[in-house]
């Protein structure tokens, strides 16, 4: 496989869309070295401009680009342009659009508008789809500026023509056998719904969950096997190069690990509103480094690239503000901190109509360089030049976050758990985040399917889905010597939403050590208290506030009570527990406790797993720090301020670092940081 040629900056580039304006072409390719820009994402939904009507090629323009791309040393990302589909072709086979459906009303077939609504499953459009891409890789499969396939864009979203329906019903028959079998796993006879004929299945059915999870996988696998499709027709021509497709962070409609299986790197899109509420210094922007980590994790161990974010406002969210001078550098290196070995933008050249002319753009209306957003473009250009060293290096957390998207799904398919806690998974992931983003510890963000061995700390905050495997898994990890820790509403249905028997959190209550009896939702104003037990094994102290749920839980098996409730009938009863099995202990918390207590809780258990930290002394409030590994050891520490004052950072005593940023000086002892500022030093550069 190719391996990428150097931190990429650039970007979504539409030359296609100004084909009418002379000269704008060489206008734009005075303006990349200005602007640093070293790479160039093509043809992205340019299905109309390559093949105006069906057979009829037109590749003049992006030989053009291709050429002069490679002229000039830089590297394409050359897309595929199944996003959009084209009016002739949706005209033509009407079976290519979407069929809208809600599993209560007769489903509807859209009108040819907008974008990413294909069907996923439609013979033609796939054939379609084969065509161009064939096309695309036989002609620049081996041209020298091609980096990177760019399969389609931001996969989302489902149809529900007969096609899909008679695939999915398909998918049931391979995965079950047997309607029997089907019925026993979805609980079928609730409501009189047992099914005697498989054309009976509708592709949704709110009141059977085990139906509504089954769906989403089915989404997810005919999306994957959607972009197999395409990347069989790429790879056919250009084995080499490698084929990613750009996700969303934790958009819900689709198993991301399912999709990854599917291509070679990982990229996603990055829109944070570091711009909308200048005083958050620490929720945003952590939730922003764990949406990195997740992407990340999805192939642990390797770099990810973000593939688009803006220079400047975007058009879509309700208050469109400006990027404070600063943020744009900031957000961009927050990325690479991660372990992103890109900084892609959406978009270079602004165009003149359509729904995204108000996007920012490195290239605004104006069309010179002399704008500001123009300036802190170049300025992140510079600044990957300088990292070139860093470029490739990678992270290695020995703290994992459970992150479950198939729970979230069987959660939110459940009546009866709290609306707050169905629409926070993430949230509720991030809170248990948050306190190891503080200290400068890093984090995988795995699966329930995910190998745990190599992390010293498992934390499954809300897991309340256990796939099949995952408490033996967690078992043989404690056994080890690991710590786990899980929370309220774990371990409450497996994988075709059935509740598990016997006691809840199910097949985790033996290493657990707990009976969560009764769940107990309060009202959003209502707040319990959780009280430090005193000897608890952590040290902490103290009374907590906790809000939203409350499990009434037992203690058994020989584990002991760290903290119990201050309020209510259950007052004193166990809040947090921990038991000890093997070489390692299983903490069970079993209410949503406020900030301050996950702070003293994760703290602690840092302190006492010594899990190492970018830099040994306490951060300042608003700043981060993140390690990113060399492959010859070399420790790369970033250092990000998201406050917009003055910041005074303690390095480790004793050791040396370059700063790589402002031309290799050397750094001992302490460094300051403008406000929004960034660092990058080489510790003990030899
Ligand atoms: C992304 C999309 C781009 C562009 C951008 C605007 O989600 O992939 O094509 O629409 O948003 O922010």
């Amino acid at each position: 496989m190719k391996k990428l040629p150097f931190f990429l900056h650039g970007g979504d580039y539409n030359p296609d869309q100004w084909r009418h304006v002379p000269g704008i072409v060489d206008e734009d390719f005075r303006l990349f070295p200005l602007a640093g820009v070293n790479s160039l994402s093509v043809g992205i939904f340019s299905w109309t401009a390559l093949e105006p009507e069906e057979g009829r090629y037109e590749f003049g323009w992006l030989d053009d680009i291709m050429d002069r791309a490679a002229a000039r040393g830089m590297a394409i990302v050359l897309a595929t342009p199944s996003g959009a589909k084209p009016n002739w072709m949706a005209a033509k086979y009407p079976e290519v659009r979407r069929v809208t459906g809600d599993g209560v009303h007769e489903p509807l077939r859209e009108l040819q508008c907008r974008r990413h609504n294909h069907c996923l499953t439609s013979p033609v459009y796939r054939e379609n789809v084969r065509r161009i891409d064939e096309a695309l890789a036989a002609r620049y499969g081996s041209h020298p500026a091609l980096a990177l396939w760019h399969v389609s864009n931001e996969f989302n979203g489902e149809c529900h023509c007969e096609l899909c329906l008679a695939a999915f019903r398909d998918w049931l028959r391979a995965k079950y056998g047997s309607l029997e079998a089907l019925n026993h796993a979805w609980w079928t006879g609730f409501w009189s719904h047992a099914y005697t004929d498989w054309s009976q299945i509708e592709a949704i059915d709110y009141s059977v969950d085990g139906l509504v999870l089954d769906w989403k996988r089915f989404v997810s696998e005919q999306t994957s096997s959607f972009i197999r499709n395409e990347a069989e027709a790429l790879r056919r021509h250009a084995p080499d190069i490698p084929v990613t497709t750009n996700l969303m962070g934790f958009f819900d409609g689709l198993d991301y690990a399912c999709i990854a299986r599917e291509i070679d790197i990982v990229s996603w899109d990055n829109y944070p509103q570091y711009h909308e509420r200048p005083g958050e210094t620490e929720t945003l922007p952590a939730f922003i480094g764990l949406t990195h980590d997740y992407m990340r994790s999805l192939k642990p161990g390797r770099p990810f690239l973000m593939m688009e974010s803006s220079p400047g406002p975007v058009n879509w969210y309700h208050h469109n503000r400006l990027l404070r001078p600063g943020q744009h550098r900031l957000k961009s290196l927050q990325a690479v901190a991660h372990g992103s070995d890109s900084v892609q933008y959406f978009q270079i050249r602004k165009g003149r109509g359509g729904s995204e002319k108000f996007h920012g753009a490195v290239i605004d209306h104006v069309g010179h360089e002399n704008t500001r957003m123009f300036r802190e473009v170049a300025q992140v250009g510079r600044d990957m030049e300088a990292l070139a060293p860093v470029f490739g290096s990678v992270v290695r957390p020995k703290v994992a976050i459970v992150f479950d998207r198939e729970s979230d799904w069987a959660l939110k398919a459940s009546q009866g758990p709290l609306e707050a806690l169905k629409g926070g998974y993430a949230d509720a992931v991030a809170a248990h985040y948050l306190p190891f983003w503080k200290r400068g510890i890093a984090v995988d963000v795995v699966d329930g399917d995910a190998p745990l061995d190599g992390y010293s700390l498992v934390i499954a905050p809300m897991l309340f889905m256990l796939r099949d495997g995952f408490a033996g898994r967690v078992e043989k990890f404690v056994a080890a010597g690991g710590t786990f820790v899980a929370s309220y509403l774990t371990g409450v249905v497996g994988p075709t939403g059935l509740c598990f028997t016997g006691g809840f959190p199910g097949p985790l209550r033996k290493l657990l050590g707990v009976w969560a009896e009764e769940t107990d939702y309060l009202y959003d104003d209502e707040r319990n208290a959780i009280e430090c037990a005193s000897g608890n094994p952590l040290g902490l102290s103290g009374s907590f506030e906790t809000s939203l749920v409350c499990e009434v839980v037992h203690a058994e098996g020989g584990a002991e009570v760290a903290a119990t409730y201050g309020r209510d009938f259950y007052a004193g009863d166990p809040a947090l527990t921990v038991r000890r099995s093997g070489k390692g202990e299983a903490w069970y918390l079993a209410t949503r406790a406020d900030a301050a207590f996950l702070d003293s809780f994760h703290g602690a258990l840092a302190r006492r797993l010594a899990l190492p930290r970018a830099l040994a002394a306490d951060l300042p409030e608003g700043v981060s720090a993140h390690v990113r590994e060399g492959a010859g050891g070399e420790r790369f520490v970033f250092v990000l301020n998201f406050a917009s004052a003055r910041r005074e950072v303690r390095l480790d005593l004793g050791s040396t670092y370059r700063d790589l940023l402002s031309g290799g000086s050397t750094l001992e002892g302490s460094l300051a940081l403008p406000p929004f500022g960034v660092a990058v030093l080489q510790k003990n550069p030899a």
